[in-house]
């Protein structure tokens, strides 16, 4: 009888430095079935969901000889990275299915939202036929490719790990949690309905500017489509589309280099800093997104993970906007509410979330056109609007990790500090010595070594350990 296999798939961009492929490779030590690491970001897939290029064929293929998967990756804004995600719109929309194998996923972060994020991985794994075995989420260290609480982390891989050997021993596929939902939801290239706007059109006395944000090319989407007529007809103000798919915006590579260099920029020479400029500028801001593999579609994801820099200092404050989440049925609410969730986290007022199925048709044109008429009062009124708990609570966590990682993040606590965000007593003492420390590059770069080296030590002792009571896994890595 064959080995039976375990397939790493790793979605993050930073190659050697992934916190989750660290992590991965800690786990798999402990299987007794051999197991193979692909790159998935490295693979470079395109972003059209029906194309079957080679690389992506690959990908398949070694799903398909695998008993178990283990998608392997950093928290990317909510979710996989876009590079995973063009993966997932493939399979969903050339209708794989691997019933009868098992998945389960190692993901780092820095915790925000990963409970949210997890879950919408099981949701899409199940969707895909597998039985969910379990996940380990753990803490990475944003900057240097290792995860911090350690000790933790390296229990919870060897329980996922002792979980995946008795599965594949058994041939035990674990029951769903998630009922089926219909694939069509699930595809990237399902849209919306369009719908009639033709009631009287605003006079334009406004004088400010809305951004509408759309992945999808807007001629190919009447759901959107309709949207964008009904924001032009009904507001008074003047209105600017950008279709993002016919923009070139790349996926974010994860560098990090927005968070060390102080002013946020990306460092990749493509459209999203003119796109970002925009945004600036602009007095509301409305992002349509349409559903694809349980997410919002990978054009609007790629420009909002690319939007790390602002998600760190929420320099689209004093804005207002809505998101509306279309071509997903049952999975539009959860879209909205992420879209909600990234605009708010930007600094812009979220004055509602819509779902296109969540009504039938008139009377989502109707809700469309009343939240147009709200965002322009939002604008001339300067509604106050207080942060819900979910926006609150991250803000606290980057405050914290800006106060924890002063080194990294200078820029970003001086920004949370000038705009008060400081409303829950922060992590001090220790920090603020190490912040003051931090203030030399020279010395920040030097105790980044050391660190590094003190884990890696520290984490080759527990192995040893472990090595001697002869409990490593059989496995061994099959080259990739
Ligand atoms: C664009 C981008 C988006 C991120 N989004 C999140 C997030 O939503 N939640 C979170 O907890 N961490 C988030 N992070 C932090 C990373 O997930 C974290 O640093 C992780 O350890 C990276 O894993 P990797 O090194 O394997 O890529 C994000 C990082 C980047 C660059």
């Amino acid at each position: 009888m064959a080995m039976k296999k375990v397939l790493f798939l790793c979605g993050s961009p930073r190659r050697k430095q992934s916190a989750s492929l660290c992590t991965a490779k800690y786990l798999a030590r402990f299987l007794d079935f051999d197991y193979e690491f692909l790159d998935v970001a490295k693979a470079k897939l395109s972003t059209d969901p029906g194309e079957a290029e080679p690389a992506f064929l690959k990908i398949v293929e070694k799903m398909q000889t695998a008993d178990a998967v283990v998608w392997t990756f950093g928290a990317w804004l909510l979710f996989v990275s876009v590079q995973m995600q063009y993966l997932l719109d493939k399979l969903f929309e050339q209708g794989y299915d691997f019933s009868g194998k098992v998945a389960a996923a190692v993901m780092t972060s820095v915790r925000v939202h990963d409970d949210f994020i997890l879950d919408r991985v099981r949701f899409v794994s199940e969707q895909l036929g597998f039985g969910y075995a379990g996940d380990v989420s753990a803490v990475g260290n944003p900057f240097f490719g290792y995860v911090e609480d350690e000790e933790m982390t390296e229990d919870s891989c060897r329980i996922l790990a002792g979980q995946l050997n008795r599965a594949l021993t058994d041939g035990y596929v674990p029951a769903r949690y998630y009922p089926p939902v219909e694939r069509r939801f699930l595809s990237s290239t399902h849209r919306g309905p369009g719908f009639a706007v033709d009631d009287q059109p605003a006079s334009k006395t406004g004088d400010k500017t809305i951004l509408v944000l759309t992945g999808n090319r807007v001629s190919e989407d009447a759901a959107n489509a309709s949207i964008i007529e009904s924001i032009q007809r009904y507001s008074r103000n003047s209105v600017e589309v950008i279709e993002l798919q016919d923009r070139h915006v790349g996926p974010c590579v994860g560098c990090y280099l927005c968070d060390f260099n102080g002013d946020g920029v990306c460092v990749l020479k493509d459209e999203y800093e003119a796109i970002k400029q925009r945004l600036h500028q602009a007095d509301g801001i409305v992002y349509v997104g349409t559903c694809a593999s349980g997410m919002v579609d990978c054009h609007l994801k790629a420009f909002l993970d690319r939007g790390w820099g602002i998600a760190h200092r929420p320099t689209l404050k004093g804005k207002y906007g809505f998101v509306i989440a279309t071509g997903g049925g049952p999975l539009e609410a959860e879209a909205g509410w992420y879209l909600q969730f990234v605009l708010n986290k930007f600094g812009t007022r979220c004055i509602a979330a819509l779902t296109q199925s969540a009504a039938d048709g008139p009377a989502f044109a109707a809700s469309v056109r009343r939240t147009v008429e709200d965002l322009d009062r939002a604008l001339d009124e300067k509604w106050q609007i207080a942060d819900r708990f979910g926006i609150r609570g991250t803000n606290w966590t980057f405050r914290d990790l800006a106060a924890t990682s002063g080194a990294s993040l200078r820029a970003d606590y001086g920004f949370y500090k000038e705009h008060r965000m400081f409303d829950a007593p922060s992590p001090g003492g220790l920090n603020a010595l190490m912040r003051l420390l931090f203030k030399s590059r020279k010395l920040e770069r030097r105790l980044v070594v050391v660190n590094r080296e003190r884990v890696a030590r520290a984490r080759e002792q527990r192995l040893a350990a472990h090595l001697q009571h002869g409990r490593l896994g059989q496995g061994k890595e099959i080259p990739s």
